[in-house]
């Protein structure tokens, strides 16, 4: 039996009662973005006509976020869902061609080898194992060479949710990503420990909230 979710009006509605409302932007997605840049190091890079991509970014609250530390030329977010890119688009106000319906197992509108800082959370656990495969796929023909992934899954160290598809272990993850071709960064764990952004008020930072039912992986292609 399927346990594919749709993601449209009522999954939308049945995050936002539990919690997680996709079309809402905080303190915790700007903390988030400074965390992702921290332990991705993308500063380091000559950042002069970056370009960021994100997959499977419902609203684009991330997105957003991304795009107001103004360290990229242009920021894009893709979502397979209609109803979360036109409330994301309706809310944020995003540009034309920055926050678009798009499949990440095809990714039609992003060229090849254009994309300097590719981040992905929570979508891979929702694929089917031969989509997550080509999703990876797609991420080795639109990033460019020297550029960064970040990957936030969650993985069976996380109790079993049936809205999920894939739920394999973080050795499995790690294998399939060096298995596309690319290099899986080895300090990203002590970076996240290291990065003194915090998702609430309780002095605990990204780590120390959400290692439990994160896996988090950065690597270069
Ligand atoms: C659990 S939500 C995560 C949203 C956001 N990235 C976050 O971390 O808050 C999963 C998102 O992936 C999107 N999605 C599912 N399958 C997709 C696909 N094949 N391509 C692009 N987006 C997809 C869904 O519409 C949904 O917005």
């Amino acid at each position: 039996m399927s346990h594919k979710p749709k993601f449209e009006k009522d999954y939308y509605e049945r995050c936002a009662s539990e919690g997680m409302d996709y079309a809402y932007y905080g303190n915790w997605q700007k903390q988030y973005v400074k965390m992702v840049i921290f332990v991705t190091q993308i500063y380091m890079n000559d950042l002069s006509n970056k370009v960021f991509l994100d997959v499977g970014t419902a609203c684009g609250a991330t997105l957003l976020a991304f795009k107001e530390t103004k360290i990229f030329e242009k920021c894009i977010g893709i979502d397979t869902s209609e109803f979360l890119v036109a409330l994301g688009n309706e809310k944020f106000n995003f540009k034309k061609g920055e926050l678009i319906v798009e499949n990440s197992t095809t990714m039609e509108s992003i060229k090849d080898n254009s994309i300097d800082l590719l981040h992905c959370s929570q979508l891979f656990e929702y694929l089917s194992e031969s989509d997550a495969n080509i999703t990876l796929e797609q991420f080795k023909r639109v990033m460019k060479t020297g550029s960064i992934g970040f990957i936030n899954i969650s993985t069976i160290k996380e109790k079993q949710n049936k809205s999920q598809l894939t739920m394999l272990s973080e050795k499995v993850w790690k294998e399939k990503i060096k298995e596309y071709g690319f290099t899986l960064k080895k300090d990203t764990i002590k970076l996240m420990k290291q990065a003194a952004f915090f998702p609430g008020n309780d002095k605990r930072n990204f780590y120390e909230h959400y290692i439990d039912d994160w896996s988090v992986f950065t690597f270069t292609k």
